[in-house]
């Protein structure tokens, strides 16, 4: 089988210091290429020592980071880019995303801008959004001189934003998924225990092997290296007669913020 788990990104919210250190070099050890942080995490200083000490080429590392919710417009935006790309020792990112909405559209439109002017002077690779409703994802693909190339939601067996993704799918926008345990919550689930058990895996296998049959790119984050590393390595072949019983526990539940009643807009 296809190891698929090579897309599996590592993501690094609620690390600090030294873990951030040890868990991003541990995944690049594993195999992990994609490497998610932000601003607000205040982690980039040691995920980008990671990266160095790492002996990875960069081009051969995918690494995302997101402007702070509260900045935003054209000129913050590149400011705060820059800013991050120094905390990281990097002279590009991969991806730079829009953490959140900002308070009006017309916001999101300027903050695009500086987004737009980032990609076109090669200070990233690709722009994205996250936690952005479908409403104005397609206002802002109507408007854009330059799409948004990635879309990072949260994504679960509970809230499996099948619309959201396809709508991405049909407008060429690769989905980044978070909060794939569902903050543990899949773990206490009875249905995800006995179909895991039944088929000899975890749940957590069960469930990143269902996001990339899903077409998503998954990020998990575990501060054990042990974790970091069996996220990655465990395989399993899901069948489609497994994917539709994990279809079934969709019930709409968010553990993170929900866009519509987004705090910063
Ligand atoms: N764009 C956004 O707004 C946004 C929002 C949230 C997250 N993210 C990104 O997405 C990444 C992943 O999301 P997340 O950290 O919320 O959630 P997650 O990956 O779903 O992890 C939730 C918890 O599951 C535990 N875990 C990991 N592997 C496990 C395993 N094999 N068995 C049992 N427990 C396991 C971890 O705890 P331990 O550390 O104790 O192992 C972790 O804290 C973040 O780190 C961040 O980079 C982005």
């Amino acid at each position: 089988m296809k190891n698929q788990k090579k897309f599996i990104g590592i993501g690094t919210f609620l690390l600090e210091g030294a873990d951030t250190y040890t868990c991003v070099s541990s995944a690049l050890t594993t195999g992990y290429r994609l490497v998610d942080t932000a601003s607000v995490y205040e982690n980039e200083r040691e995920v980008g020592k990671a990266i160095e000490d790492s002996g990875i080429s960069r081009e051969s590392i995918f690494v995302s980071t997101k402007l702070f919710a509260k900045r935003k417009g054209y000129k913050e935006t590149i400011e705060e880019c820059k800013e991050s790309l120094k905390r990281l020792g990097l002279s590009y990112l991969d991806i730079y995303f829009i953490h959140w909405m900002p308070r009006t559209y017309e916001d999101l439109l300027d903050t695009w801008r500086g987004m737009e002017y980032l990609y076109e002077n090669g200070y990233c690779k690709a722009i994205g959004v996250c936690n952005i409703t479908l409403y104005y994802l397609d206002k802002l693909l109507k408007d854009a001189k330059i799409p948004p190339m990635f879309c990072q939601i949260e994504v679960h067996p509970f809230l499996q934003q099948e619309v959201f993704i396809e709508y991405c799918r049909a407008n060429h926008i690769e989905v980044i998924g978070y909060g794939l345990f569902a903050k543990g919550l899949v773990f206490e689930n009875e249905t995800l225990k006995v179909l895991a058990q039944k088929h000899h895996t975890t749940v957590a296998n069960l469930i990143l092997s269902w996001a990339l049959k899903k077409g998503i790119i998954p990020l998990v984050k575990s501060k054990s290296v042990n974790r970091i590393k069996t996220n990655f390595t465990d395989n399993f072949e899901m069948s489609a007669e497994l994917f539709s019983d994990i279809r079934n526990l969709n019930d709409g539940l968010r553990v993170y913020r929900d866009p519509e009643n987004n705090p910063y807009v």
